[in-house]
């Protein structure tokens, strides 16, 4: 072979080889392009389909996933008749509704929370400025309304008629025992159902995913009723009541606070994800650590995961049956049960 024959076979073998390497770097840079999908909301409970409704008209048309679970979870939060989230949430133990809240997106990880909030209906929203004004994650107490109130907020009293009635009527027994699935059994409040057996609890947690592919996720609740003074729950620690990673996928969660936070239960669940398990399966493995840790104190009390993956497939699990959550996607508006360890 002659030297310039050579030289030219070397030369096209390695313009080849410089070809499939620039392909496979192609590939590689193209899978980091966020995914163009059809937008998708999931919230916890029944009351989530109206809170996805909302949400869906931000997805539907472009708007920003963040905007869009912040105007989703505002719709429970502004609700009186939902004794579980924001403004008629059921008060602590001192007759003092708490509001706890967190918001986060899967770009770059941002998150905002606040925690032991009082006086002001939109806790989602103070959250969403802590993430986007301030230089830390979480605010609480005196220092979240100081925060809110500098930045246009209103002062407003957030225990209504009928949820201090329920908390005068809890005082009769002042039993704390948070009351398994109790999101989806209070509407109307039947106070006959009150004492000894405390209404009590919970959550809403909105996942979603935007036009863009972009992931984000808001948590909101008025905690467990009755609670004592000062005591925060799971949905607004980053982690235990929400997490998000748009590598991945979304979590959140909804029961009893203090066993998520022991578990890092949301967190958990999107970790689980990224080792290849489905939503569901991931949700189910979260909630099989609790109930595998302690059955008998499982028995007793209810937690949820529900999650979202990057493809847009989700699935849910509780320790109970009855954790129910809203769909809204092109495709369908449904609620669906979660499957439960328990019956
Ligand atoms: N999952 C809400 C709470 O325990 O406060």
């Amino acid at each position: 072979m002659s030297h310039r024959r050579k030289f030219l076979q070397t030369s096209v073998t390695g313009a080849m080889a410089l070809l499939l390497q620039r392909k496979a770097l192609a590939s590689v840079t193209l899978d980091k392009v966020p995914v163009i999908n059809d937008p998708v909301v999931i919230s916890t409970w029944d009351f989530g389909k109206a809170a996805n409704a909302e949400a869906w008209k931000l997805l539907s048309t472009g708007g920003d996933v963040i905007d869009a679970v912040e105007a989703g979870v505002k719709v429970p939060e502004a609700d009186p008749t939902n004794h579980s989230v924001g403004y008629g949430g059921f008060p602590d133990r001192d007759g003092k509704v708490t509001l706890d809240a967190c918001i986060m997106e899967g770009t770059a990880l941002n998150c905002g929370s606040v925690a032991f909030l009082e006086n002001i209906v939109h806790p989602i929203s103070v959250a969403k400025l802590v993430m986007q004004k301030t230089p830390h994650v979480m605010l609480v107490g005196e220092g979240a309304l100081q925060f809110a109130l500098a930045n246009g907020f209103q002062k407003e009293n957030l225990l209504t008629p009928e949820s201090e009635k329920a908390w005068k009527e809890w005082l009769k027994t002042s039993q704390y025992a948070p009351v398994i699935n109790i999101e989806n059994q209070f509407k109307p409040v039947d106070p006959k159902q009150l004492p000894g057996g405390p209404n009590n609890h919970d959550t809403i947690g909105m996942l979603a995913i935007d036009k863009t592919g972009k992931m984000g996720g808001a948590c909101t609740t008025s905690g467990a009723a009755w609670k004592m003074r000062g005591r925060v729950g799971d949905s607004p620690i980053i982690g235990a009541g929400l997490y998000v990673d748009g590598e991945v996928g979304a979590a959140t969660s909804s029961g009893l606070g203090e066993e998520v936070i022991r578990t890092c239960g949301s967190h958990t669940v999107v970790e689980l994800m990224r080792q290849g398990l489905s939503p569901e399966k991931a949700c189910k493995n979260a909630v099989e650590r609790i109930v595998n840790r302690n059955p008998e104190r499982a028995k007793t009390l209810q937690v949820g995961f529900l999650a979202l993956n990057k493809k847009g497939e989700y699935g849910a699990y509780a320790i109970h049956k009855g954790f129910t959550y809203s769909v809204k996607n092109g495709k369908e508006e449904k609620i669906y049960e979660a499957k439960a360890i328990l019956t």
